[in-house]
């Protein structure tokens, strides 16, 4: 199963009377970790206050397409971008058939064309109106266009009648929109991931290390796990907290983290590194705190294991993923690094004053023997999961290529 913690889920409302059970829905899906935001169709006004939904959401309710304070805030194409999920809940009759149609009349239906993130609805109507040959094929072409269909539940109506077409209880749509990212892209593989910066000691007391913060390997780590691997951390000190279903190993040193590393990678289909683990240590660390006796100390250092090198130089290695973390030439050194070290794929980001990082946003350069596929500026964990779909995808046609290799053979 899927998570809501730090999802973005974009909740469309439109006008039915199962509006009245979106505040409830909003709730619960803060509750399991998600942030919220609530575009409102102009019906579902009707039915429900946009200051309500505001209240549950923390945050204002969007509702015109063509409202110029709107779009200079959060517009309809930030609107899409934002959101890691789009759910329909309730989704009426009336935008079931303009979303078949692909109309870009409102801020909803504009939204749900411009986005590239899942799109669900949870329909909620008459009975007769959800059996009605136009909405049953108005469904069969929004089906074809991977949009979910969450539900309907049968029972008793509003209107008195029994049958097909009641919106399912904000509990059941919290699960299904879960499970949306509960991809099985990796399902039965194992992935290998460092994180985080290393400590190299200078004594006791003292240490060489680097602003690394770890979230984008951290990021990583989820973004596998919840596309079905088993996924071992291996971190160096950080002040985030152990991702949930990845076993995380914390270590200090670059030595430390190659051993670690070491001990695992046999299991690993696929070894991701994003450490920012430090090129060289103290060539001695003192065993106690060095006093400031000279004016001036000289601290030898001598080069650490390069932990992607040798893991890539393994034999059969796994899919080895490298990070670059690069203030110009994006490109050119990371197909350095690529070829140096013998790597799959080098995920190049740009680092700077207010990028990398500490950052929560970033952009990615994939670059591989066979191209560059570029993924822009997103939050982390967004940007995580285009990463690990991207390898997902590499890894199934390296895999279905050596099969077919082996029944040639
Ligand atoms: N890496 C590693 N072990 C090291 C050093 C780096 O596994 N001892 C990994 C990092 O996790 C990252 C990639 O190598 O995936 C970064 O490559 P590297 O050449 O170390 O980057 P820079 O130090 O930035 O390179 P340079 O200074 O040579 O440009």
């Amino acid at each position: 199963m899927g998570s809501l913690v730090n999802k973005r889920i974009l909740l469309g409302v439109t006008g039915g009377i199962a509006a009245y059970k979106s505040a409830d829905l909003v709730r619960r899906l803060r509750d399991a970790g998600a942030e919220v935001r609530v575009v409102m169709t102009a019906s579902a006004t009707e039915f429900i206050t946009p200051l309500t939904l505001q209240a549950v959401s923390g945050h204002p309710v969007y509702r015109h397409l063509l409202d110029t304070d709107a779009e200079a805030g959060m517009g309809h194409i930030e609107l899409a971008r934002w959101a890691d999920a789009v759910l329909v809940a309730p989704a009426s009759a009336n935008f079931l058939a303009r979303l078949a149609q692909g109309r870009a009349d409102d801020l909803l239906s504009t939204v749900c064309l411009a986005t590239e993130a899942p799109v669900a609805v949870a329909p909620a109507m008459n009975q007769q109106m959800w059996n009605n040959p136009a909405t049953q094929s108005n469904l069969t072409a929004i089906r074809k266009n991977a949009v979910r269909i969450f539900g309907p539940a049968e029972g008793s109506q509003a209107c008195g009648e029994v049958g097909p077409g009641r919106m399912l209880e904000p509990v059941e749509l919290v699960t299904l929109t879960s499970e949306l990212f509960a991809t099985g892209e990796l399902d039965g593989l194992t992935v290998l991931v460092t994180a985080g910066p290393t400590w190299e000691a200078i004594d006791p007391v003292r240490g060489l290390t680097n602003r690394s913060s770890g979230k984008m390997g951290y990021a990583v780590a989820e973004a596998a796990a919840e596309a079905g691997a088993k996924v071992i951390l291996i971190s160096g000190p950080t002040a985030l907290a152990d991702p949930a279903r990845v076993r995380t190993i914390r270590v200090t040193s670059a030595q430390e983290m190659h051993d670690t590393v070491h001990q695992h990678v046999a299991e690993a289909n696929i070894f991701i590194g994003v450490a920012a683990v430090a090129d060289y240590r103290p060539a001695r660390a003192a065993e106690r705190k060095l006093k400031k006796t000279e004016t001036k100390l000289t601290l030898e250092l001598e080069r650490t294991p390069d932990i992607l090198a040798s893991v890539a130089a393994l034999r059969p290695a796994p899919f080895t993923v490298g990070f670059a973390a690069e203030t110009e030439n994006l490109e050119q050194h990371a197909r350095t690094k690529l070829e140096n070290k013998k790597l799959d794929l080098v995920a190049a980001n740009r680092v700077g004053a207010d990028l990398g990082f500490a950052a929560d946003e970033n952009s990615l350069l994939l670059v591989e023997h066979e191209g560059v596929t570029e993924l822009p500026v997103q939050p982390k964990a967004k940007l995580a999961r285009a990463l690990i779909r991207h390898v997902a995808a590499r890894v199934r046609a390296k895999n279905a290529a050596s099969v077919h290799v082996l029944r040639r053979s």
